[in-house]
């Protein structure tokens, strides 16, 4: 398989280390067919890419081979941001949903360990075609042949239908909520269209949470058990 460099993973404070850990491990209680994990938020700039990272490089390390695809074709800055170099011109996601090439052409080894990576390589014009397109369930199907687990990165479902479309093609979603900035109502109503899906939501990453010390922290919150969006609060 071919690889690419990744020149800048943060370190992680220990806050952060600990919150995505207890993320990875209430994951593994999740059912054997979640497999395909679309992380989504309601907004721009709530975590999702903190998060998909932060949780594939645990989930990583923990020895579960772990495929990040990247399916933000509008806003992607997973490249930039983590400093992915490689040797040759990467293909990426939209080559292979445009059928110019076969998923496993657009699967990076990485610097973590049991880690691939899917990126998005290049800007295309018509990025919600090419997610309706039939490809991308056959790539996530063929994909959950080879790795334990799938985490995709998406944009926020507020703006575009892209979140949603990724959704229907998965197992099950995540969303991530920036703590103190996104409204309740907000985050309840992009729920309800996760729901729409018919795939699970898994549960709520409140983000960004200013702990006073500069640290942002975590907090999961398992939406069918937990009360942080329960039914008397809807
Ligand atoms: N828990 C966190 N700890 C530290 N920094 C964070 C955390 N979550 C997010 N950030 C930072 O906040 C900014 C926005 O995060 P990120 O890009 O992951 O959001 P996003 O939801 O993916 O945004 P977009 O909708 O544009 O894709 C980034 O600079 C990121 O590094
Ligand atoms: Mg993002």
């Amino acid at each position: 398989m071919k690889q690419v460099q990744m020149t800048k993973l943060p370190v992680y404070s220990f806050e952060t280390a600990e919150a995505i850990n207890q993320l990875r491990v209430n994951l593994s209680f999740t059912d054997q067919d979640c497999r395909a994990v679309v992380v989504t938020s309601s907004l721009p700039d709530e975590g999702k890419s903190f998060v998909s990272v932060a949780l594939w490089r645990a989930l990583s390390e923990v020895g579960k081979k772990t495929l990040l695809i990247d399916c933000d074709l509008r806003l992607s800055k997973l490249m930039e941001r983590y400093g992915i170099i490689a040797e040759t011109p990467l293909i990426g996601v939209s080559h292979v949903l445009s059928g110019q090439n076969d998923w496993q052409d657009a699967v990076y080894e990485t610097d973590v360990i049991n880690g691939c990576i899917m990126p998005v390589t290049s800007i295309v014009t018509n990025p919600s075609i090419l997610l309706e397109s039939r490809r991308l369930g056959r790539m996530i199907e063929e994909a959950k042949k080879q790795f334990d687990l799938i985490l995709i990165d998406t944009p926020p479902i507020i703006s575009v239908a892209d979140a949603l479309t990724v959704c229907k093609n998965a197992d099950a979603s995540i969303m991530t909520v920036r703590s103190g900035k996104t409204k309740k109502s907000v985050v309840k109503d992009c729920i309800k269209r996760l729901q729409m899906t018919g795939k699970p939501v898994l549960g709520v990453v409140l983000n960004r949470v200013d702990t006073g010390n500069h640290h942002y922290g975590y907090y999961y919150y398992g939406y069918r058990n937990n009360p942080y969006i329960s039914e008397e609060k809807k």
